[in-house]
C-alpha cells in the first residue's frame, strides 16, 4: 500500500473535489474543528496533508506523520498554519515525545487487514493521554461512486483493483466495517466508541468515529510487591 500511495500522489487529491461528496466533506471538517480543539493531535498516515491543512491551526499543536517521505514533502511545501512539525512514522510504531490529546487518522483503517487492527489500536494506547481519543475518518461503500470490490480474502478483507493515470493498476487492500464492526473493534481494545450515527452527522460517503480511552486509567497491578 506504501507503494500504491507513492505513486499516486500526484493525483491522490482528486478524490476531494468528487461533487458528490462535498456536503458530508463540509459536514467532517466542521465536526472535525470542533473536536480537535485546543487539543494536542498526533495525525497518523497524513498522505498529502489535505485534512491537515484544514485542521492543524484549530489544535493547541498539530503533528503530521506519514511512512513516505516524499508525502511529507508535499505536506511542507503548504506550508500550513498551525502545523508543529512533519514527520517519517510507521502508525504501527507510534513514538511521542509527550502523551496527545488525539490521535486522527484519515482513510487508514480501511486499508488495515482485519488481522493488523489490534497492532493498531495498542499502538494507539501508547500516544494517548488517559482520557485522550483516537479520531477516524473513512469511506462508506456507495455504489456508483465508489471503486467496486473486486474480491474478498479467505478472513473476509476487501480489495479492488484501482489504475493509476501511468497504466498501472494495483490491488489494494480496501475494508469497510459497518457501524456494528467499528462498535465491536473499537471496545475489544480498551476505546468507549461514538461513531457517526451517534454523532448525528447523516454521512452519506463516509463514517466518523470517536474512540476515547477510559479516564482516569485502569489501577495499576503492582507485581513483585516485597514490602
Ligand atoms: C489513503 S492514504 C490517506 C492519506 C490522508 N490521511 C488522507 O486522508 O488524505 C494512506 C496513507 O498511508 C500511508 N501509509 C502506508 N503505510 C503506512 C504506515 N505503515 N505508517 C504510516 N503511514 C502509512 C501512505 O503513505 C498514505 O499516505
Amino acid at each position: 500500500m506504501l507503494d500504491y500511495y507513492n505513486k499516486r500522489l500526484e493525483e491522490y487529491e482528486a478524490i476531494y473535489a468528487k461533487p458528490e461528496r462535498q456536503t458530508d466533506l463540509q459536514k467532517l471538517l466542521a465536526r472535525l474543528q470542533a473536536d480537535i480543539k485546543n487539543c494536542t493531535v498526533l495525525e497518523l498516515a497524513c498522505g498529502t496533508g489535505w485534512w491537515t491543512e484544514k485542521l492543524a491551526s484549530h489544535a493547541s499543536s498539530w503533528t503530521a506523520t506519514d511512512a513516505d517521505s516524499a508525502a511529507l514533502e508535499i505536506v511542507k511545501q503548504k506550508t500550513i498554519q498551525g502545523l508543529s512539525t512533519a514527520q517519517l512514522l510507521n502508525a504501527f510504531q507510534p513514538q511521542v515525545n509527550e502523551l496527545v490529546d488525539c490521535v486522527f487518522a484519515a482513510h487508514w483503517y480501511s486499508h488495515l487487514k482485519l488481522n493488523e487492527q489490534q497492532a493498531f489500536f495498542e499502538a494507539v494506547h501508547t500516544c494517548l493521554k488517559p482520557g485522550g481519543c483516537l479520531i477516524m475518518l473513512d469511506n462508506k461503500y456507495v455504489s456508483g461512486s465508489s471503486t467496486s470490490i473486486s474480491r474478498t480474502d479467505t478472513i473476509g478483507n476487501t480489495y479492488q483493483r484501482r489504475p493509476l493515470k501511468d497504466g498501472s493498476t494495483y490491488d489494494v487492500l480496501k475494508n469497510f466495517p459497518t457501524q456494528e464492526q467499528l462498535h465491536q473493534s473499537g471496545t475489544a481494545f480498551a476505546f468507549a466508541v461514538q461513531a457517526d450515527t451517534d454523532l448525528k452527522l447523516e454521512l452519506h460517503h463516509y463514517w466518523y468515529a470517536v474512540m476515547r480511552t477510559s479516564s482516569p486509567p485502569p489501577p495499576l497491578v503492582v507485581l513483585n510487591d516485597t514490602v
